[in-house]
């Protein structure tokens, strides 16, 4: 069974992101085809990059790319909790995506996002990044609107609908993460290069 990450993708005090997640988990809790977990960006504390490598080297030298590097090399595929900042991700986010490489590659993404248009905007410009960083990103994505999902713009309330809709991207996550677990496990009976 495949290990999906749940990713709060905002580290901002009083983010909506965490209730996103959340709801996302407890949803997912309720599959039987993967295992969920909740990864919180806010725990790993990273700086702006101040790796002295670039991170497709593997060569890390700070204990924080340390502990970020075997939590995500742990997981087969994602669920990217994001918001939408000025039409593209959090910085918080694109800068824990640049950290790593190898950690990334041949894994399977999913997108749930917010913001005034669903935060359809951000997601489009994760799957460029993705791309870069040889993730499978699936076509079903969730968008909430901050101004229906969310009473008040603040307090998450998501309507109903929503429901089916993470749980098709989730189907399709679960289905690419598998598919490529044979390309991970070529990948790692490999000698480094
Ligand atoms: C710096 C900044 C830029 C924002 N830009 C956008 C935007 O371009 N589009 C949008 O829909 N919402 C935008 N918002 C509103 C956010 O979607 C909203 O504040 C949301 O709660 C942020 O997610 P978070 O609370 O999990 O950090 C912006 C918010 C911030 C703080």
């Amino acid at each position: 069974m495949i290990r999906v990450a749940i990713v709060i993708g905002s580290t901002r005090p009083g983010r909506k992101a965490e209730a996103v997640a959340r709801w996302v988990h407890d949803l997912a809790q309720k599959r039987t085809d993967a295992s969920f977990e909740l990864v919180d960006l806010a725990d790993y504390n990273l700086p702006l990059l101040d790796e002295p490598f670039p991170p497709s080297t593997g060569k890390y030298t700070k204990d924080h790319t340390k502990a970020w590097s075997a939590t995500i090399a742990s997981f087969d595929a994602y669920v990217f909790v994001t918001p939408e900042y000025n039409h593209g991700p959090s910085g918080a986010l694109k800068n824990a995506l640049d950290f790593l490489y190898r950690e990334w590659n041949d894994k399977a993404a999913g997108f749930v996002a917010y913001g005034s248009a669903g935060g359809t905007r951000a997601v489009e410009q994760l799957r460029l990044v993705l791309s870069e960083l040889q993730v499978a990103h699936v076509r079903n994505q969730v968008a909430l609107s901050l101004r229906t999902d969310f009473e008040n713009f603040t307090v998450f309330k998501p309507a109903d609908h929503h429901e089916k809709t993470v749980h098709g991207m989730l189907d399709q996550l679960v289905a690419w993460g598998g598919a490529l677990a044979h390309l991970r496990a070529a990948r790692a009976a490999k000698p480094a290069p």
